[in-house]
């Protein structure tokens, strides 16, 4: 009998602050009109200085686990994905632990910057369907704010902080049916904070430096053919897309490319604008209670790397 990994628990939590165009427009050379008509964003949310990627998982984490009815030493494993740490090392997975009282599952960091969930997600199905772990906490958060140039219009009109974060269980009905996760680092300069730490000092560039139309085209083509795949691997029409949320425009296309109805479409770009690792996840927390049980929710992103990939997902 196959083991799947089922989602039983969702979580979201955004900073307090929220700032909108108007706002944004008082900082930088744009306007309301150009960020709504381009991208559909109208406000995104900020954290506060001493605000880290850790900090917004946290209360997502909990939220999940209290809806899947688990508490931290029932955790076999955290896969957190983020682009923005809170510490070069140890991994953010590793301080969310300590703070659940999750001590001794296993628990590590994704670096796959917006397709961040899918790959931590692709993980924990893994493992679970291996036998390897029961119940799995996935995480996507981000302190994105952290790395934007603020006098560089073209990106950081674009981007906001937040988490989400699902638990996923072993269960012998589905859950999880197909994933499919690709990168083709020849694209790492179209998208990128190109920085280190070297010897005590900042190297490099480091602000989110962005060709906002490859990326945009690679967006919808990667969008569209892994979710093709996955349709194909699971032998399902979804129901349901839950796509990055990065542009309505791109969410457009990918959605009349698959030829879904608006309405099964879900779109939060408005109110979060690209959160990177948690746009799905907080996507999810947007839109689930639409969801039926048995309804088929495909999800797919695509983001700095390039990275990108698609997981079809049985739902209840
Ligand atoms: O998750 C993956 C991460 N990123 C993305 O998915 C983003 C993908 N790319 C995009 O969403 C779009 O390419 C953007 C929203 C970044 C840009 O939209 P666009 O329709 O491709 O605009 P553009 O870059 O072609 O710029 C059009 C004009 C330019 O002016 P000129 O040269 O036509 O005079 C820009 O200088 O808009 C100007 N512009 C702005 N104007 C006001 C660029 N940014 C802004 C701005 N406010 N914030």
């Amino acid at each position: 009998m196959n083991t799947y990994a089922k989602i039983t628990g969702l979580g979201g939590h955004v900073p307090s602050r929220a700032v909108d165009n108007a706002t944004l427009s008082q900082w930088v050379d744009t306007s309301d009109q150009w960020i709504q008509t381009r991208t559909g964003i109208r406000q995104r949310h900020f954290a506060g200085e001493t605000e880290l990627a850790g900090t917004l998982a946290l209360p997502a984490a909990k939220q999940a686990m209290a809806q899947a009815g688990i508490e931290g030493a029932d955790l076999d494993m955290i896969v957190f994905a983020t682009t923005t740490p809170d510490r070069v090392y140890p991994a953010t997975a590793c301080l969310l632990q300590a703070e659940l009282n999750a001590a001794p599952c296993a628990a590590f960091d994704v670096q796959a910057v917006c397709s961040g969930f899918l790959y931590a997600l692709g993980i924990g199905e893994a493992m679970v369907a291996a036998g390897r772990a029961k119940t799995v906490l996935i995480v996507g958060a981000e302190v994105f704010s952290s790395t934007l140039d603020w006098k560089d219009r073209a990106t950081c009109v674009l981007f906001g902080d937040g988490a989400g974060a699902a638990i996923l269980q072993a269960d012998s009905s589905p859950g999880v049916m197909a994933v499919r996760l690709y990168a083709d680092g020849r694209y790492a300069d179209n998208l990128t904070v190109n920085a280190r730490i070297r010897n005590g000092e900042l190297q490099g560039d480091p602000y989110t430096r962005m060709d906002g139309g490859t990326v945009f085209r690679f967006a919808v083509e990667k969008m569209v053919e892994s979710a093709q795949d996955v349709i194909a691997k699971s032998g399902s029409a979804p129901d349901w897309l839950v796509l990055h949320q990065a542009n309505s425009r791109i969410i457009e296309a990918v959605r009349k490319r698959l030829k879904m109805s608006a309405e099964r479409c879900v779109n939060c770009v408005a109110d979060y604008a690209n959160t990177s690792a948690a746009s799905i996840p907080l996507a999810l927390c947007a839109s689930s209670s639409r969801f039926s049980a048995g309804d088929n929710v495909l999800m797919a992103a695509a983001g700095g790397g390039f990275t990108w990939g698609a997981v079809m997902v049985e739902w209840g």
